[in-house]
């Protein structure tokens, strides 16, 4: 099964995770990309030039902007969110508009087309992980699903889950989860999109940030001891992923998307410290908050055994790709973080 002479649809596909995939569907000849994105948290800069991709701009939760993009595809893969946890917080209400209803307005256009082969969801590991700083052992996909979530974010991406398992059960929309553990690696613009609330509109997630102030010569900034651990797995190991759920994926199953690593935060900035050469000592500080996730990674058995997919690249060799990439992107970088120094006054020390 490829993708060859395939029509595919890519919500979110102006995305960090999103414009990757659309890389590699056009290199597997797709034969049309059409991909929707109101660039909330994503540039123009990311969409592929090419002859097989059409680009709508607006939100999938727009019926005009549904009705724009039809029904006629093979494949449709949901990657919209509003990023992400913080900005969540401060706007409950936009992700409920950009997180919770794109997924229930797709899988209401959706259903019943029978050209449809797979729909696959970008869920999140982090809605279904054990809220802890024990030793953990690796989440698995049937891990128990808590009622006590802490952000309307991780509420949404679970909500999503519940909403395709409903259409795929009573109209057997075809379904799938891909359930991502912590994505790094190339197109993560810090500052893309617009601004949304907090200063995690520019800092994003804890891989990008580092990499940045490491290339800086700044300290970098590690809550709570350094003791949270995560699962990190390269962005070209969730788009092998995705792409896997999509062609041998089982509709209404679920899949985690993990490299199966448990790496600590401290961990994390050591090494990053350690390829970039940053001499700067590490800043501790607070825990945030909201926050009460701990440790944490996911199992890969059911992955491996039902779709055949691995993930390949090591943390210290993504790093080194996302590091490289960051320095040849440094002016569109900027340029998106310099964007927002009216609300973070921090950025302008990067400039
Ligand atoms: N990056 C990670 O570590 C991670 C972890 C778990 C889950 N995920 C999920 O993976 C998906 C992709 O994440 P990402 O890291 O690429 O984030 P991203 O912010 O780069 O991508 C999300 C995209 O959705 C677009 N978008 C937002 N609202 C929209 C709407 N109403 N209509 C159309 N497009 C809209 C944004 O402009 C952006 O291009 C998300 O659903 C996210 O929840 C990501």
């Amino acid at each position: 099964m490829s993708f060859h002479s395939k029509r595919i649809l890519v919500v979110g596909g102006a995305g960090f995770v999103g414009s990757n995939l659309c890389y590699e569907l056009l290199r597997q000849n797709a034969a049309e990309i059409v991909i929707v994105d109101n660039l909330l948290s994503a540039e123009l800069e990311n969409v592929p030039e090419d002859s097989k991709v059409q680009f709508i701009f607006g939100s999938i939760a727009d019926d005009r902007i549904l009705q724009k993009a039809g029904k006629d595809y093979d494949y449709v893969f949901h990657l919209a969110t509003y990023h992400g946890n913080q900005s969540s917080i401060a706007d409950p209400i936009a992700d409920h508009q950009n997180n919770t209803l794109t997924t229930l307005k797709l899988c209401e256009h959706f259903q019943g087309v029978s050209r449809l082969q797979k729909m696959v969801y970008s869920s999140a590991g982090c809605t279904v992980a054990k809220k802890t700083y024990d030793d953990v052992s690796a989440t698995s996909e049937d891990a128990e699903v808590s009622l006590y979530h802490d952000s309307p974010y991780q509420i949404s991406k679970i909500i999503g889950e519940f909403y395709g398992n409903y259409y795929w059960m009573k109209y057997k929309l075809p379904f799938a989860k891909a359930r991502f553990q912590n994505v790094y690696g190339p197109r993560e613009i810090l500052g893309a999109g617009s601004w949304r609330g907090t200063p995690a509109t520019v800092w994003r997630n804890v891989t990008p940030t580092f990499i940045w102030k490491a290339l800086c010569n700044k300290e970098l900034p590690v809550e709570n001891g350094g003791q949270a651990s995560r699962d990190f797995i390269f962005v070209d190991d969730i788009v092998a992923g995705l792409i896997a759920i999509a062609l041998r994926g089982e509709t209404g199953g679920v899949y985690n998307l993990a490299s199966g690593v448990e790496t600590t935060i401290q961990e994390l900035a050591e090494v990053i410290n350690r390829l970039t050469g940053n001499k700067a000592s590490i800043a501790y500080q607070p825990a945030r908050p909201w926050d009460r996730s701990g440790k944490r990674f996911g199992s890969t058995d059911k992955a491996k055994d039902e779709i055949g997919f691995e993930a390949k690249v090591s943390l210290e060799e993504g790093l080194s790709k996302t590091i490289e990439w960051t320095k040849q992107n440094r002016d569109l970088i900027k340029r998106n973080m310099m964007k927002h120094a009216y609300y973070v006054h921090e950025v302008r020390d990067y400039s």
